[in-house]
């Protein structure tokens, strides 16, 4: 049984999600990062998370190749940060519009975000498009916020 590449988006649009930037160092110091959604915990002992990027994506080979990534959960104001790093743009670009410091991987890590999860890659999966990398953290960073939501094509806010 097949289903069209439409019928799976379809499918998906009506799937709500946070929102990321997901991070890395380059080897000669260039500072990447892309948007997104497709992230989870994975578990808690040890703790390990998941992110699937495009293997096409700039930020792919530069995570295999440094071995670290942060996941940066974006905040209900960062919806043009997010559109940011989901553009054309250029990584120094991207992070002109950003503040950030470095985590004790050596990836950035964004300000302003509701939470920061600084990993170490364990583990990495060739699934279709994309890669599935695992990470596991090394240290973490949260404060109080609202979460920047994506549904069916669109940011949302949670309406309380
Ligand atoms: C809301 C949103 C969620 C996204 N989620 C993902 C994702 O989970 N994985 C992925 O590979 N690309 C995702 N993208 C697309 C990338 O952010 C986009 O293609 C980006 O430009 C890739 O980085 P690069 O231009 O540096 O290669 C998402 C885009 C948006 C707007």
């Amino acid at each position: 049984m097949s289903i069209s590449q439409d019928e799976f988006k379809q499918a998906l649009r009506r799937w709500a999600s946070g929102v990321t930037i997901v991070t890395t160092k380059a080897g000669d110091g260039q500072l990447l990062g892309m948007t997104v959604s497709a992230f989870s915990s994975v578990s808690a002992e040890p703790p390990l998370v998941l992110v699937c990027i495009n293997q096409n994506s700039t930020s792919a080979d530069a995570i295999i190749e440094s071995g670290v990534f942060a996941v940066n959960i974006l905040e209900a104001g960062q919806a043009d940060l997010s559109g940011s790093f989901a553009s054309s743009k250029t990584p120094e670009e991207r992070f002109a519009e950003a503040q950030c410091s470095e985590g004790v991987t050596g990836a950035p890590l964004l300000d302003g975000c509701t939470a920061n999860l600084d990993c170490a890659l364990v583990q990495k999966v060739q699934a279709g498009s994309h890669w599935v990398f695992v990470g596991e953290v090394q240290a973490v960073r949260s404060q109080d916020g609202a979460p920047l939501l994506y549904f069916d094509g669109g940011y949302r806010n949670i309406q309380q």
